[in-house]
């Protein structure tokens, strides 16, 4: 496995491989890897010659009381599972690397407000401003014809997706499906910062969502009463809830009984972590 920390250095070899004929699938990371993001790296490798893993904790995307300091950064770890995987390039750019003149000097890229500023762009302003930003200057390092990204963070999925076709972007990005747990809690990075008895309790999370789906497909389109009701069962389980939605799953404006494509999402806190999940429903 090459591993690249020089920006500039790192493009004219993607520019190389490029020119040389080769295919390149991109996964964007910000490391401590666990499964979710290993079966992301799988997708990769199975769609292209050559296939990229960065790993960058990106300030840009943190709200000023998150924890961008805390964050967990393991990197011998998941150099190693790299490694495990024969991904071909690991790149790992320095913040000077990235934002030259300083984050807060640095040209950024924002996808249209009507998708960013509802579920976790309502309570985290600006973290997609700080994603598609990166991803940006990520793709234009990396030049890949492949990006893959996890449908445990729908919304980034989306947002990318619609940045890539209103900028033109040359890349088909793929949605890979959420790994979780054996209780069912979706793997995270931050799942780290609960309690072996929290993270039991997390599973109620998605015992809710679950719970909910079952209702829609039954015919309930009641969905403003489902929610208050989730909240509800959610807040007794010991989560302080952020949001709990049902939405439309391309506009991600809140489904009304005529909406056939939906998405349940939801953001929790249970003891210090914000947990996100969502589930996919199609009604006939
Ligand atoms: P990070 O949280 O490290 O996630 C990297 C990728 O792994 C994302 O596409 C995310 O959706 C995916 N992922 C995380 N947990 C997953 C799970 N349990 N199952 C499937 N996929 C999962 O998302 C980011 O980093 C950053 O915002 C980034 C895109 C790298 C830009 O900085």
């Amino acid at each position: 496995m090459h591993i690249c920390t020089d920006s500039k250095d790192f493009q004219q070899q993607m520019l190389a491989l490029r020119q040389q004929g080769k295919t390149i699938a991109f996964v964007p990371t910000m490391g401590n890897l666990h499964e979710g993001h290993l079966s992301l790296v799988k997708m990769a490798k199975a769609k292209a010659d050559i296939t990229v893993v960065s790993i960058f904790v990106n300030p840009l995307q943190f709200g000023p009381n998150e924890d961008f300091s805390a964050y967990p950064r393991t990197l011998s770890d998941d150099q190693s599972k790299l490694e495990t995987l024969a991904v071909d390039y690991l790149f790992l750019p320095t913040i000077e690397g990235i934002y030259p003149r300083g984050k807060d000097l640095h040209t950024s890229v924002s996808a249209h407000d009507s998708l960013t500023n509802k579920l976790c762009g309502a309570s985290r302003p600006g973290h997609f401003l700080g994603v598609t930003t990166i991803v940006n200057i990520l793709f234009n390092l990396v030049q890949p014809h492949i990006a893959i990204f996890g449908k445990k963070d729908f919304q980034q999925l989306l947002v990318i997706k619609r940045m890539v076709e209103d900028l033109r972007l040359p890349i088909e990005v793929i949605g890979g499906a959420i790994v979780r747990e054996k209780n069912g809690l979706a793997m995270s990075s931050r799942n780290g910062y609960l309690t072996a008895l929290e993270k039991d309790q997390a599973a109620h999370l998605r015992a809710t969502i679950i719970a909910t789906q079952k209702q829609i497909e039954a015919g309930d389109d009641d969905y403003p009463s489902l929610i208050r009701n989730a909240k509800k069962l959610l807040k007794q389980d010991g989560f302080n809830v952020d949001y709990f939605e049902i939405v439309d799953q391309t506009t991600l404006a809140p489904a009304d009984s005529n909406s056939k494509q939906l998405l349940i999402a939801a953001a929790a806190w249970l003891g210090q972590p914000r947990l996100i999940d969502n589930q996919e429903v199609t009604l006939q």
